[in-house]
């Protein structure tokens, strides 16, 4: 069933349309649902479907990250696993997006204001899985490159150079994020480096091709929900943390993607078939597709609507798959 054009209201946050609810059914019943919004600003109601109790159901939530999450219950979702924009790379193209922030310090700031409404949303024994790349300083250049993979939305201007950093530094936005994450009350348990073996070819030749990103874990409190049984190495062994992984660019998605390959040991570690999970930068519904995959639900929640049709054809087609 294809969903019906979804009533509009506006952000007052950011004076956009927004706050459609858009609900793929994990089991019968139609394989969409669009709820009306709330008036004016995101509103529980439309989301006390996917937050009951016994709720089967999963929902995309078009948005700002900072208002959505404002409206969703305390302790109703067993771990995060997301990707947020990484700062001054891309141009996601819509008015309230994060990463375009002036300085770094701003970025890191809205990024842990957000990820402190995702620690009040986790249970007590959640876990926050975070995916995040570094960057490096102008060097004194204004421009940058083209981004030959995603012309359109790579960004053509580079910002100024951070306070006390230099040109041509490495930002560390990763571990400044961490630390700051940690400093605001999250219990910091892994960095587990991403391997790219497929990594894009960099021109610079003073320093070595950068072939890796950042995947921290954190928790919401010193015990938590981690099933080191559930993802087993070569011989068995435990799960390391240094996980060698191609890129894979979702075709629908002239964005950065994150494989499924990165997500699933999270989910099949973090969380119980049936558990809630979040991902408030949702993009081209990665985490969703890996949630549904392995009998588990999600919220997601995304910016851009277009990048919404993405997720949800990509949702739909996969529940067309599986019944
Ligand atoms: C790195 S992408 C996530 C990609 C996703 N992991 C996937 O596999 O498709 C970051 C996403 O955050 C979204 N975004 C940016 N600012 C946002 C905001 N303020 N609230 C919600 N989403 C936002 C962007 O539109 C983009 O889709």
């Amino acid at each position: 069933m294809e969903p019906a054009a979804a009533p509009i209201c506006r952000d007052p946050i950011i004076g956009r349309p927004k706050t459609t609810v858009v609900v793929p059914s994990t089991g019968g019943g139609p394989l969409f649902q669009v709820l009306p919004p709330g008036l004016g600003n995101v509103h529980l109601d439309p989301l006390r479907h996917v937050f009951a109790q016994d709720a089967s159901i999963s929902a995309i939530v078009e948005g700002d990250v900072h208002s959505a999450l404002g409206a969703m219950p305390s302790h109703s979702v067993r771990t995060c696993i997301t990707s947020p924009p990484y700062w001054s790379l891309r141009d996601y193209g819509i008015p309230g997006q994060i990463g375009l922030e002036d300085s770094v310090y701003t970025y890191i700031d809205s990024l842990v204001a957000a990820f402190e409404e995702v620690r009040r949303v986790l249970a007590e024994d959640g876990t926050l899985w975070l995916n995040i790349g570094d960057s490096y300083t102008s060097g004194g250049r204004t421009w940058r490159a083209p981004d030959k993979k995603n012309p359109i939305r790579a960004m053509d201007v580079r910002p100024a150079t951070p306070e006390g950093l230099k040109p041509k530094d490495l930002i560390g936005v990763p571990w400044r994020l961490a630390l700051a994450l940690q400093s605001a009350g999250w219990y910091l348990r892994s960095d587990i480096i991403w391997n790219k073996p497929n990594c894009q070819p960099e021109s610079v030749k003073d320093r070595p091709t950068r072939s890796h990103e950042y995947l921290f874990l954190f928790s919401k409190s010193e015990h938590y929900c981690y099933n080191d049984q559930a993802v087993r190495g070569p011989n068995g062994r435990r799960l390391r943390s240094v996980w060698d992984l191609n890129t894979q660019a979702y075709k629908g998605a002239h964005f950065a993607t994150f494989p499924p390959s990165l997500v699933e040991p999270c989910v099949l570690t973090g969380t119980h078939p049936g558990d809630l999970i979040l991902d408030p930068f949702f993009g081209s519904g990665t985490t969703g597709v890996v949630a549904l995959k392995n009998a588990r639900r999600f919220v997601g929640v995304e910016l851009n609507p277009d990048y919404i049709d993405i997720a949800r054809n990509r949702l739909s087609a996969m529940a067309v798959v599986s019944d």
